[in-house]
Formats: C-alpha cells, sequence, structure tokens
C-alpha cells in the first residue's frame, strides 16, 4: 500500500517527503485555509509539487460540473501531471466523466458508501477516496467500507485505486493495508506515530550506550599503556 501525505504545509511536506516514504501528497480547501486563509493557492501548490514529485490531487471548490472543468483546466496550466480532486456529487462525477475522457487522471473525493465508490469508478475514477474516520466519528466502522469497496473490486474487476482518507490513527494506516486499500493518505501526526516503537527507541539507546561503553575501554587502556 502507498502512502500519501494529507497536508498542504511545507514544513510537514519536506520533511516525510525526506524520510522517502510517500509517493503523493493530497490536499483540500480545508487543508490549504488552515495553513493560511490568504494562500496563494497556485503557488502553493507548484511549491508542493516541488517538493513531491509524485501524485497531487488539487481539489475543485465549483459545484457545477462546468465550474468544476474550467477549474481543472487552470490547475493542469499548472503542471500537467495533477490530479482533480472532485466532491461525489451528480455535478462531480459529469465533470469525472468528462476528464476521463480526456484522460485526466481525477480524485473522487468525499465517498462514504460503497455505492458512491462503484458509481465514483463507472463514471472513470483514477481513484475513490473513502473517508474513514469521518464515518467512525458519527459512529460507523469506517474500514468496512474500506472493506465492501476491495471486495466489490476482487469480484467485479474494476480498476479505480482505493484510497483510504480521514485517517486519524496508525491502525487505521494498518487496518487500511489488511483491508486492501491501494493508497492511504495520512495527516503528519499519525504517520510520524506510525513509524515509532518504544522498543526500537530503547534498542536504540542501548546499542549507543553499549558503543561509547566500549569505546570508554578502549580509551582507558590506550591512556594506561601510554
Ligand atoms: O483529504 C481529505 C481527508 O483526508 C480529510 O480528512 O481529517 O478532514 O476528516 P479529515
Amino acid at each position: 500500500m502507498e502512502l500519501y501525505l494529507d497536508s498542504a504545509n511545507l514544513e510537514e511536506i519536506r520533511h516525510v517527503a525526506s524520510l522517502g516514504i510517500i509517493s503523493g501528497v493530497t490536499t483540500n480547501p480545508s487543508l490549504l485555509a488552515k495553513e493560511d486563509p490568504k494562500v496563494d493557492v497556485r503557488k502553493r501548490i507548484l511549491e508542493i509539487h516541488q517538493l513531491v514529485g509524485g501524485h497531487l490531487s488539487v481539489e475543485v471548490i465549483s459545484l457545477d460540473a462546468d465550474g468544476m472543468l474550467r477549474e481543472a483546466d487552470e490547475i493542469l496550466t499548472w503542471f500537467p501531471e495533477a490530479t482533480i480532486k472532485i466532491p461525489m456529487i451528480p455535478e462531480g462525477l459529469k465533470a469525472v466523466a468528462k476528464l476521463a475522457d480526456q484522460d485526466v487522471e481525477t480524485n473522487v473525493t468525499l465517498i462514504f458508501s460503497a455505492t458512491q465508490a462503484l458509481a465514483a469508478n463507472n463514471a472513470g475514477a483514477t481513484y475513490v477516496s473513502v473517508f474513514v474516520g469521518r464515518l467512525d466519528d458519527i459512529g460507523y466502522d469506517g474500514m468496512e467500507v474500506i472493506r465492501d469497496v476491495r471486495d466489490i473490486w476482487d469480484t467485479q474487476g474494476l480498476s479505480s485505486l482505493i484510497l483510504a482518507a480521514s485517517i486519524r490513527h496508525p491502525m487505521h494506516i494498518l487496518e487500511s493495508a489488511k483491508a486492501g486499500a491501494d493508497i492511504a493518505t495520512c495527516p503528519y501526526k499519525p504517520l510520524l506515530q506510525s513509524l515509532q516503537h518504544p522498543l526500537t527507541d530503547k534498542g536504540v539507546a542501548a546499542f549507543v550506550a553499549d558503543h561509547k561503553k566500549m569505546q570508554d575501554e578502549i580509551a582507558k587502556l590506550k591512556a594506561s599503556t601510554n
């Protein structure tokens, strides 16, 4: 399962990109506004694109297909490899179908059920983003949707890539991988948490201490023979 970073924060993106563990970044209007409500979106998106050369989802904000397509055209002038992120509404599906005809990659976002994912796939979405955490927040099992989508995809031979989004903690990353998601897009904190283990830290500290002990013994020995 590939990992993307779900962020518009340059420091976070720079750090995680340097670790070599992500192959893309997803953004949305809320993440951009969180960084700076006056942010120059084009400039920020191009900065992110420079930091992570792989997948980059950029979301449209229009609610009608024509507006979405105009925005997509504009985004594609910024960089032609952009993936256009489109909300799971009927007008969005219309725009996805048009973009698929032009071989433009799309990421259908705000998916909360397997039937929505199926419709997005049939419209020609490259990615279907299932919001796991937001379903958990309202008392549903978000991961069940990923499992259902994987099952349907395998039974029917469907091709959209299954993207687990709205990740809240490392268990969501683990469960997404077990459920067969193709990608999990993770905020900075759970992604960093998923790299840590107390026994790793304890082990590193012990190796460093033992190495120092050895060096001290050698230094002592050298001092006594001089
Ligand atoms: O990329 C969008 C999605 O991951 C949003 O997550 O935390 O706002 O539910 P969240």
